[in-house]
């Protein structure tokens, strides 16, 4: 005879099957969570991104390719980011405002086709300046805020006429949430919803989107407007601040490392949470993945489900297509 604990409560009950396991989960995760973030460019060819196997740099036509597939599965909001040439850029960013740009055009396409998408574009001067900074820099190397707000403003005012849904600045530049609110109110854009990238650190996690991209800062680096990774407290303030400048929404990024800065916000604000699984987090599971290290499914949506316990309403992530598909599979 084995001795028998004299244990009253036992946890386990709860576990004993898969019935009583799905009455009780407490978390879940599928498309209707997802911003797809997806890159476009000028050519006609989609061309493969090295530190992400399964993601490209779109043409025209394959974008469009890539978001029926992804609306197929569920997918209803979709994040561009333009991979713009070189001859386009400048030191203040100009082709972030052309009304015929990459992505105003791209916009445009994608709403005609699926109206109820929600299009999120991306407002920051990087895939545009030729300093790949996502402000103006000065002659001695500073990060100018409130010229760089100033660009930013008719940025987002040129996406929202293009019929951008939700704006999304990720510069990190002080007060340009405020600002942008105003310049798209001033244009009659009083629907156009604006997600904060609230606490953006300044991470080495996003190496391959600006491979992506072709966006690397030539010189310096972003520590004097994203965050220092140290910092949580931080964050609270930047929360505070977007909040009172009239976002929608906050976003942390990047997601995986940051969860404890996810549950903080959650906690702390009455608006919807969002974070960003960026590339290095995707290269991350794709490469241990693609050696057999790690069961890819698996730990995919391991990783989704925890950004999604630790208080995010909203998840950027790479993998929405195939989470998407995943899940129809199962249905
Ligand atoms: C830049 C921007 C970056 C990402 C989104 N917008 C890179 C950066 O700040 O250098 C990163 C996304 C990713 O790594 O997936 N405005």
């Amino acid at each position: 005879m084995t001795t028998r604990l004299l244990l009253r409560p036992r946890p386990r009950r709860n576990r004993k099957s898969a019935a009583i396991r799905q009455a009780v989960r407490e978390t879940t995760v599928g498309p209707e969570h997802f911003i797809y973030p997806l890159f476009v460019h000028e050519g006609e060819a989609a061309i493969p991104i090295g530190a992400m196997p399964g993601c490209f740099r779109h043409s025209r036509a394959s974008l469009l390719q890539e978001v029926e597939r992804a609306y197929a599965v569920g997918v209803r909001m979709v994040a561009l980011f333009p991979a713009v040439d070189e001859s386009r850029k400048d030191s203040t960013g100009t082709e972030s405002y052309n009304d015929d740009g990459l992505v105003p055009r791209t916009v445009a396409a994608v709403k005609e086709r699926w109206p109820d998408l929600m299009l999120v574009t991306d407002v920051a001067l990087d895939p545009y300046s030729s300093d790949g900074h996502d402000g103006i820099v000065s002659p001695d190397g500073r990060i100018l805020n409130d010229e760089t707000v100033e660009v930013l403003c008719k940025q987002a005012v040129s996406q929202a006429r293009a019929g951008a849904d939700i704006i999304a600045p990720s510069d990190m530049m002080d007060g340009r949430v405020g600002a942008i609110r105003d310049a798209l109110d001033a244009e009659g854009f009083t629907e156009v919803s604006i997600l904060a990238y609230t606490a953006k650190y300044a991470s080495a996690f996003y190496g391959p989107f600006r491979e992506a991209l072709d966006s690397a800062p030539k010189s310096g680096d972003k520590k004097t407007y994203q965050m220092d990774p140290a910092n949580a407290r931080e964050a609270l303030r930047e929360a505070e601040l977007d909040e009172e400048e009239g976002a929608d929404m906050l976003m942390v990024k990047p997601a995986g490392p940051y969860l404890d800065v996810i549950r903080r916000l959650r906690d702390e604000t009455p608006l919807p949470v969002a974070a960003y699984q960026v590339s290095g987090e995707y290269a991350m599971l794709k490469a241990a993945a693609e050696r057999g290290w790690l069961d890819e499914r698996k730990v995919v949506m391991e990783s989704l489900l925890a950004i999604r316990r630790a208080g995010a309403d909203v998840v950027l992530t790479y993998f929405a297509r195939q989470v998407g598909e995943w899940l129809a599979g199962e249905a």
